[in-house]
């Protein structure tokens, strides 16, 4: 029998950017959005139009530039003005979906809402139906569904279908659901709801209880078809159901649930982490799938077990998610041959001129650095592939620091004027002292909101990775950088931030500026 397709509705970039310092700019959500399309998630949930200008042109840009690939969808309230913001963002996709969401339960009809059940399901026919007049695919989402009473939810789910939405989402809203219960309030649609199968049936589930991974395999058991999720659980509070955990345990068991995804499975872990750099949210070790411990054996008789047949122990193969270990690969003397064969290995695919500066990275980390580790290599390329044209580039770093000193740096930056610009600062620390000198040659004051040093493989010489979180003009900017001295990483992550901060500005300045006299007559 062949198997059934669960469609995999990503909402990263919704429900996950939505949650606290998760926000993304727009080129962030359109190299997030490239690496969704690659992974090969059917649907991406690409933001909430209405909600903002910035929140509209990344919709507007991301249909433009992937509705080819995947659906692109955006979420819209029972309002009007919404949905017609969410079509204008999404009409130039060659697929595109509006989601339509209203609140059912009585908590929220009574106390947020001041509607009754009537007042709901008319309100919710009518936008459905606008929505069906832009767009045939359509989809509606009673809000706090898992919560609603079962009649009522079955009614709005009954009269949404009919007024042409093809997707009813089935939302936990407050992450209150337990599998057996969520599979119920399922079977319970199925079984009442007249008009059923004319639409796909999806379910949308948060983790405060550390259920939406369970819920969302209930749901499917009980014939839901369309799972939404994030990569790395991203999401409001505890976050939503993660991506790679749903894909992998419909993989990995395909002998129970018989369904199969289209996602490309080695593109997972590469995914995670081009997420987490982005957003600054910092995968924990031990996390199903993608955390670094994830395929880590440690007790002896793991071990043991492991090399007599990895199936004791082993239920996936690190392989298939495209997880990179600390495998010892190359070192001073690696051709260039075997460093791009190591690059193909690791999931990239670098164009010459990137592939060439990463190149060029490794030799001068091979020259510090006795073993490459495969981690190395991905930071290299990580930090290769930011796409943020810099305005300063660091030319040189110096700290001087230690007891009955005074932390004292100097730095110098290159402009795009192509000069050298110069300064120096005293702090607290050398890193301290480091971004002090740095804003005062750019010219520009941030606020540190977080600052984290790790290292990226093992050993005393390891490459460490700095991560910030920077506040400037009231907007969080973030930037990594990678370097065997972590001042020189903390400079490189900070500059990072501020060039960011200064690439906005300037189009801020750009977007204000008046015309020109001529061109205001014309
Ligand atoms: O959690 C929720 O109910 C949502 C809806 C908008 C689907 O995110
Ligand atoms: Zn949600």
């Amino acid at each position: 029998m062949a198997a059934d397709k669960i469609t995999i509705f990503d909402t990263t970039l919704r429900d996950g950017e939505q949650s606290p310092g998760c926000s993304m700019n727009t080129s962030e959500k359109l190299e997030v959005a490239r690496a969704l399309v690659e992974l090969g998630v059917d649907v991406i949930e690409a933001g909430f139009p209405i909600a903002s200008p910035g929140d509209f042109e990344a919709v507007q840009q991301i249909a433009r530039e992937f509705g080819d690939r995947a659906v692109i969808c955006g979420l819209a309230r029972c309002r009007k003005d919404d949905v017609d913001r969410a079509w204008q963002a999404l009409q130039d996709a060659p697929q595109k979906r509006i989601h339509v969401f209203l609140a059912t339960s009585s908590i929220h009809r009574e106390h947020k809402l001041k509607m009754d059940k009537a007042q709901i399901v008319k309100t919710a026919v009518d936008m459905v139906r606008r929505a069906v007049d832009y767009c045939p695919d359509v989809e509606f989402s009673p809000e706090d569904a898992a919560r609603t009473e079962p009649d009522f939810l079955c009614e709005v789910v009954e009269k949404t279908i009919q007024a042409g939405a093809t997707t009813v989402n089935i939302p936990d809203t407050v992450g209150y659901a337990v599998p057996s219960h969520f599979k119920h309030v399922i079977e319970h649609l199925k079984k009442n709801v007249s008009n059923i199968k004319q639409a796909v049936i999806s379910c949308h589930c948060h983790d405060d209880l550390g259920l939406a991974v369970a819920n969302s395999l209930a749901a499917v058991e009980a014939g839901a078809r369309q799972v939404e999720c994030t990569v790395n659980g991203l999401g409001e509070r505890a976050g939503n159901a993660a991506l790679e955990e749903i894909v992998m345990a419909l993989k990995t068991r395909h002998d129970y649930y018989r369904c199969q995804t289209s996602i490309n499975t080695k593109k997972l872990y590469p995914t995670s982490h081009l997420v987490s750099n982005i957003t600054g949210m910092k995968v924990q070790r031990n996390k199903a799938i993608v955390g670094q411990n994830a395929f880590a054996h440690e007790a002896g008789i793991h071990q043991h077990g492991i090399l007599q047949d990895v199936l004791t122990y082993e239920i996936m193969k690190p392989q298939d998610v495209g997880f990179v270990g600390t495998n010892l690969v190359l070192g001073k003397h690696s051709g260039r041959h075997a460093f791009r064969g190591r690059v193909t290995l690791l999931g990239y695919e670098l164009d010459d001129e990137t592939f060439q500066k990463v190149f060029d990275d490794f030799i001068d980390l091979a020259d510090k650095k006795k073993e490459i580790y495969d981690q190395d290599i991905v930071a290299l390329i990580e930090n290769r592939t930011d796409e943020t044209p810099d305005r300063w580039r660091l030319v040189s770093c110096h700290a001087t620091a230690g007891p009955g000193t005074i932390p004292t740096a100097t730095v110098e930056l290159t402009g795009d004027d192509g000069k050298v610009h110069r300064d120096a600062a005293t702090g607290g620390g050398p890193i301290e002292a480091v971004l002090h000198a740095l804003e005062r040659v750019i010219g520009i004051s941030a606020s540190l909101e977080n600052l984290q040093i790790r290292s990226v493989s093992k050993g005393k010489d390891a490459l460490g990775e700095v991560s910030v979180e920077v506040l400037v003009d009231g907007r969080t900017y973030r930037g990594n950088g990678v370097s065997v001295d972590i001042i020189e990483g903390s400079a490189l992550a900070y500059l990072k931030a501020l060039n960011k901060a200064e690439a906005d500005r300037q189009r801020h300045q750009a977007a204000t500026r008046p015309e020109p006299k001529e061109t205001q007559r014309a």
